[in-house]
């Protein structure tokens, strides 16, 4: 008796799987996250991020060159700046690390990968939460909105062509969207941070970042055991003009990327956060994970769940093996 349903016949040669397989990663769906660092002379290694480094401005252009070159979508950027404040003003000032690392990027590359900024106060804030306090010492959402408006339409005239505001503020896309219209940006586009998680797999990017946050952010990023708050995050930031709306961290949310992908009339993007990066670097250190294997791995995954685009600090290296 042999069975009658024998699913190994679509395995039996490379050409029969790649016939059937159902999802493949492009290299255009891959977005690049860099860091670059206000006053750096030479590129700083992240000891916590083996591969990855803080860029100097001359560095981040060569670096955007390269991503072009490796066929990418998108770069994300973020600021390293030398001095914080209270309101985290760095943020805004059109000479400030991240308005000049936009305006060098687009003068290198104009418009052949998407340029986006991370559009959150967290880097330039003394306190190092992604918006400004009230007396209390709470986050303040709606003083905060004001700011995240002014930044976005900074980043867009600095050069980027999407902003991607990631504090989780209520009403922070509609504010931006009203903003960018206001000031004759009809179509610069939002990446939403919709779904964003109060992740320990942030942790490396911490020290990307230098960050100086003492305390935590579990009054406005989501706690990790809830699904649902997810679809609301998304409905409210589908209404308020989000163009792309984002899972983060991936791996973990898979379950998440799922159900948002079955809900959203617009494009949905995953980010492969800094510490999923991480615990597979150092396995690989280990000689314990096959890297190239594992990061493919990773990368489908998120894509079978439902993602198209990632955010990944692998982007180039996995733009090469996907060639
Ligand atoms: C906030 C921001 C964070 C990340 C992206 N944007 C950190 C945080 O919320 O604490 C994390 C990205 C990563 O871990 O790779 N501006």
């Amino acid at each position: 008796m042999y069975p009658s349903s024998r699913p190994r016949r679509l395995r039996a040669t490379a050409a029969m799987r790649g016939l059937v397989r159902e999802t493949a990663v492009a290299s255009r769906q891959l977005v690049l996250p860099v860091f670059v660092k206000e006053g750096a002379t030479e590129p700083v290694p992240i000891p916590s991020m083996p591969g990855v480094v803080q860029h100097t401005r001359d560095s981040l252009r060569k670096a955007a060159v390269d991503a072009v070159a490796a066929g990418l979508g998108g770069i994300m950027l973020f600021g390293v700046p030398a001095n914080r404040d209270a309101t985290g003003s760095g943020g805004i000032d059109p000479e400030g690390v991240l308005n000049t690392a936009l305006r060098d990027v687009r003068a290198e590359v104009g418009d052949d990968i998407v340029i986006m900024a991370d559009t959150c106060l967290d880097e330039f804030t003394d306190h190092g939460h992604c918006g400004v306090l009230d007396g209390a010492g709470r986050v303040d959402n709606d003083a905060t909105l004001a700011l995240y408006a002014q930044m976005a339409v900074a980043q867009v005239q600095a050069g980027a062509h999407v902003v991607g505001p990631s504090g989780m503020m209520d009403g922070q896309v509609g504010a931006i969207r009203t903003a960018l219209d206001d000031a004759g940006y009809p179509d610069a586009g939002i990446l939403a941070y919709s779904a964003k998680y109060a992740s320990a797999f942030y942790g490396p990017f911490r020290d990307a970042v230098e960050s100086a946050l003492l305390g935590d952010r579990l009054a406005y990023q989501q706690d990790p055991a809830n699904a649902r708050e997810a679809l609301r995050e998304v409905a409210l930031d589908l209404a308020e003009g989000a163009d792309i709306v984002m899972v983060k961290p991936a791996l973990s949310y898979l379950d998440v990327v799922r159900a948002v992908a079955e809900v959203s009339d617009v494009p949905v993007a995953a980010y492969q956060v800094s510490g999923e990066y991480s615990m597979v670097e150092a396995a690989v250190a280990c000689g314990w994970l096959d890297r190239r294997r594992a990061v493919l791995e990773t990368l489908t995954s998120i894509c079978r769940a439902g993602a198209d685009l990632v955010l990944t600090y692998w982007a180039v290296q996995a733009a090469t093996w996907l060639r």
